[in-house]
């Protein structure tokens, strides 16, 4: 028996082309691996009007960790017209696949590192390393969300808080409000597992980035339980900002960070900012990580305009891989696999057309492939 159970989600669009290319070089590394194939994507919704169906998520809770390509995801009523006609009627509405792999499965934490390869001609700077940590589960992302707002929850707000009373003459059908929670217990986490990564892996900060002074009660939970747990890492310096300056500062001096930890819609927005300084979504890797599952991608889409033509760039992917290598224990064939990643880049003899360059993206994983 393998001593790994992958389970194997390509997806939609350029999943499928990417995910290709990461075969081609974990099958070079001969990881003791078995890659379990398991349906995700548009296709399942339109079919069966399941985007994540349940015999995947049985595969999944079978299986190590799981790494995923990109899926196609549209609006409810586009949604709604694509789905086979006798289906109609007769399944919830369309839900994303990914979000609901990170709710059942508690993947809490978004790991994003950011860092420049050299000779990438894309780069903003050569010296850019950061690593992002987005909680995944809640915040203002947690789905609470209202609309016409319903009148017994309005005037329980009311009660509760006066300032409600300012929208007291607009109709609940002209208001929608979404909630933005925090826990407690779920700042703690992510917030420790961004020190631990920055121990582990050498960063010399952790930078809390919210928006405390506005948002005085969630961001304020976060900075609270921030400047509890740093006190256990006394050799990380735990850096507060706000998540407006924060981005102007990543701009100015982006070498000053290390590790970022923020809740779940900043971390969306910093990790767009972080993509693009180190040559946008062709580089941007993730793992979405629970306590004992976690799942790993490009943070990319199916690109449609690019499906099954092998252009896409397939780096991120690749290293996705290389995250789901370091997650498994694997941190020498992580290190060898970012190494032939890095050594590519820096010829710049072979590129994808984002690059500046006219390789399929099997081309560049067979380059990769040959350097490890
Ligand atoms: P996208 O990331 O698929 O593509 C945007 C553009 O970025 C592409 O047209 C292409 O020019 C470029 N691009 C993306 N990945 C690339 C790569 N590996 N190499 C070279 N160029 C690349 O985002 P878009 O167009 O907004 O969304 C397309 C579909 O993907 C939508 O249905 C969307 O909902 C879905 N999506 C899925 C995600 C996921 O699976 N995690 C994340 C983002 C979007
Ligand atoms: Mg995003």
């Amino acid at each position: 028996m393998a001593r790994y159970r992958i389970a194997w989600m390509p997806g939609d669009g350029i999943g499928i082309d990417v995910m290709d290319a990461a075969r081609i070089v974990l099958d070079k590394m001969g990881l003791d691996a078995e890659y379990v194939p398991a349906d995700i994507g548009w296709h399942f919704w339109c079919t069966e009007g399941e985007a994540l169906p349940q015999r995947t998520l049985d595969i999944l809770k079978t299986c190590t960790c799981g790494l995923f390509g990109a899926i196609t995801s549209k609006p409810k009523e586009e949604a709604d017209q694509e789905l086979a006609h006798e289906l109609r009627g007769k399944v919830p509405s369309y839900r994303s696949p990914i979000v609901r792999l990170r709710q059942i499965f508690d993947l809490y934490t978004n790991l994003r590192p950011y860092k420049s390869y050299l000779g990438n001609p894309l780069n903003y700077r050569d010296d850019i390393d950061l690593v992002v940590f987005r909680e995944n589960t809640e915040g203002l992302y947690s789905g609470v969300e209202f609309h016409p707002f319903p009148d017994a929850v309005r005037a329980a707000v009311r009660e509760a808080n006066p300032v409600m009373g300012k929208f007291d003459e607009v109709p609940g059908g002209d208001m929608a409000v979404s909630l933005r929670i925090i826990t407690r217990a779920s700042s703690r986490r992510i917030i420790r597992r961004a020190f631990e990564y920055a121990r582990s892996h050498g960063y010399p900060t952790v930078t809390l980035v919210e928006k405390p002074n506005i948002l005085r009660e969630t961001s304020g939970m976060m900075t609270h339980e921030a400047r509890a747990l740093a006190a256990e890492y006394p050799e990380i310096p735990l850096w507060e900002t706000n998540i407006d300056a924060q981005m102007m500062w990543l701009l100015k001096n982006p070498t000053d960070y290390g590790v970022l930890v923020t809740s779940n819609m900043f971390g969306d927005i910093v990790s767009d900012l972080c993509a693009q300084l180190v040559g946008g979504l062709g580089f941007a890797s993730s793992g979405n990580i629970g306590e004992s599952f976690a799942v790993f991608e490009p943070t990319h889409g199916s690109a449609p305009k690019y499906a099954g033509q092998y252009k896409a760039n397939p780096l991120a992917m690749l290293l996705a891989a290389r995250l789901m290598l370091d997650w498994l224990g694997e941190t020498g064939k992580a290190r060898t696999l970012e190494g032939a990643i890095a050594e590519v880049v820096r010829e710049g003899k072979i590129r994808t057309y984002d690059m500046g360059g006219s390789n399929t993206t099997l081309e560049v994983a067979k380059a990769v492939a040959e350097r490890l």
